[in-house]
């Protein structure tokens, strides 16, 4: 990575969210005017139960350099347990990162409801954070 790289890079992240927690403290974050970086994509889905593994791959593959999954608190998922059978996948979509030579903290997970937008804007700055360390992500990147 030269110089000019380095101080231009700025990474992107996609953060898939849940409709009912996640994305409505994003929601309650910008009605509060709480700033998070602008380097985070957010993209809403019904329920974190609909997160797909192969959507996290996809990410990084077509130029995300970090992904992150988040919905509703375990036991408060609106339609049940949409949750734990994400958080069972979570085991499985760490592991398979892993294998692919990706560094683990590119592929992250939280559980943010919808009353917790400093928990929200913490999560994000984290995240970009730990991302920025990294460096750009050219694993999977520089398959296709
Ligand atoms: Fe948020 Fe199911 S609705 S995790």
């Amino acid at each position: 990575m030269s110089l000019t790289e380095t101080k231009e890079w700025k990474p992107k992240i996609i953060v898939f969210t849940c409709n009912w927690c996640t994305y409505a403290a994003a929601d309650t974050a910008g009605f509060n005017h709480f700033e998070y970086p602008a380097q985070v994509r957010i993209i809403r889905t019904p329920c974190s139960g609909r997160f797909d593994p192969i959507w996290v791959l996809r990410a990084l593959n077509r130029g995300a350099d970090g992904v992150l999954l988040s919905g509703c608190h375990p036991g408060d998922c609106h339609y049940g347990t949409g949750n734990y059978y994400n958080r069972r996948r979570q085991t499985i979509m760490k592991n398979l990162v892993e294998y692919m030579g990706i560094e683990p903290e590119r592929f992250q997970t939280s559980w943010i409801s919808g009353s917790e937008a400093n928990k929200f804007q913490q999560t994000m700055e984290k995240l970009v954070s730990d991302i920025t360390r990294l460096g750009p992500n050219r694993k999977l990147r520089d398959m296709r």
